[in-house]
């Protein structure tokens, strides 16, 4: 079998009947931005299922606009936390209380470029929920004129060092309801994240339980607040895109002068995470103001955006040359200097299928082609090297974590079909 058979192999047996999941056993349900990248590579072979994907994402969207991080269509024992633990949802499907990036509004973008008329009605009926969703960041998650999450796990970048410094700066919930994690029997601990961080995860599930997921007030006095690069610029390129498909339906004005809006907040808010110090773009302690202090895989996401300074661009194409000159395998998601990197430990170091996508995509939108190339073909040697897994070690290519992962076949077959990215070798 081909790897591109093998990825579309993987993506049919990880379908659940209208929605996919990340990978059996670790991750059984339909998880928010997954469920995006997954769109992204079925419309290589089967555009109809691409946008049954995305319809079944949009189902789970609570009245206030949210679309949660994980819906749960079921209770399967073998996950935690499931529906039972994240309370009172507000859902017309059980979900998680938080959301995840949100990538959907670039993708529907790509999948209507050069679409039929029938794309184009696909995306009339998923436009306004697209709409409704970036309302609700923009209103109930923005503090101090930039996006902001109240939990790690809504960044998709569950452990990585950057929430040490909102975490630590929290204490566990002394009535912290008992609990068995389940992530550990499925794959190496090691690879996981530790007992204390999950304690403070639960802690903040609870405090939103507490207060029925009221999302303002969970913004207002959760126990954690922080700025995230990869929110902040993954929101503002799909408020731009958002900006694009509103205009090729001709939704009316008022539409297009709030998303407008919501550019000009974003594109002013890119200064509130960059850390001058360190030269990046950093996540920040919204309770403090304090930046965190080294670069991830996100910090070079504001290409993708384009947004930032020349100056700002520049530092950040010279962290890359530092660490490409260093690494065998870009990009990892924690910087190799860093003393808390570990190669093999989820968001401390390893490389991230979709993090190369939205970076290497960038990169050559911007004309940084060399580098645009470096971080997509080191992307496909490892998947070549080790298979289809959720992350890789950047040392030294091997899969980590969950294997036949969705988005890694995802990302691989979108890159086949476009030939790769335009201008790059
Ligand atoms: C992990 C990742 C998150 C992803 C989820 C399902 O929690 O950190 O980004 O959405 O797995 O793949």
């Amino acid at each position: 079998m081909t790897l591109t058979q093998s990825a579309i192999d993987i993506l049919s047996r990880n379908d659940r009947g209208g929605f996919t999941i990340p990978t059996k056993g670790l991750y059984p349900y339909q998880w928010n931005w997954d469920s995006a990248f997954v769109a992204l590579g079925i419309a290589t072979y089967d555009m109809d299922r691409a946008w049954g994907e995305i319809t079944s994402l949009i189902e789970g969207q609570w009245p206030d606009g949210m679309i949660p991080s994980i819906i749960f269509r079921s209770d399967d024992p073998d996950y935690f936390p499931g529906p039972s633990r994240w309370g009172k949802t507000k859902g017309p499907i059980p979900s998680t209380g938080i959301s995840q990036p949100p990538v959907l509004a670039t993708i529907v973008r790509k999948l209507t470029e050069g679409g039929s008329v029938q794309d184009k009605a696909r995306l009339a009926d998923v436009f306004d929920a697209i709409y409704r969703w970036h309302a609700w960041w923009h209103d109930a998650r923005t503090v101090d004129g930039i996006v902001t999450t109240v939990h790690p796990w809504e960044t998709g970048r569950d452990n990585c060092p950057e929430w040490n410094l909102g975490l630590d700066a929290m204490t566990v919930a002394p009535d912290l309801a008992p609990y068995t994690r389940r992530d550990n029997k499925h794959v190496d601990a090691s690879f996981r994240p530790s007992q204390e961080q999950y304690d403070k995860y639960l802690t903040i599930v609870q405090f939103g339980d507490s207060i029925d997921w009221d999302q303002r007030r969970l913004t207002d006095e959760g126990p954690f607040l922080m700025a995230d690069p990869n929110l902040h610029f993954v929101l503002l390129r799909a408020d731009k895109d958002l900006r694009a498909l509103a205009a090729e339906l001709g939704k009316p004005q008022a539409v297009r002068d709030q998303i407008d809006a919501w550019i000009a907040k974003g594109e002013a808010a890119t200064d509130t995470i960059w850390n001058d110090e360190l030269g990046a773009f950093t996540a920040r302690d919204m309770h403090s103001g304090t930046f965190c202090n080294g670069f991830s895989n996100c910090s070079p996401l504001c290409f993708y955006a384009d947004s930032g300074s020349a100056e700002q661009w520049g530092k950040t194409m010279d962290h890359m040359t530092r660490i490409a000159a260093q690494i065998e395998y870009m990009l990892p998601s924690w910087d190799p200097e860093a003393p808390d990197f570990e190669a093999q430990r989820y968001w401390c170091g390893p490389l991230w299928p979709q993090m190369n996508y939205m970076t290497a995509l960038g990169l050559a939108e911007q004309g940084h082609t060399d580098m645009a190339a470096r971080v997509q073909n080191d992307l496909c040697r490892v998947i070549e090297k080790s298979g289809f897994w959720e992350c890789f070690n950047p040392l030294t290519g091997e899969g980590c974590v969950g294997n036949n992962f969705s988005w890694t076949a995802a990302v691989w077959l979108s890159w086949q079909h476009d030939k790769k990215l335009e201008g790059v070798a």
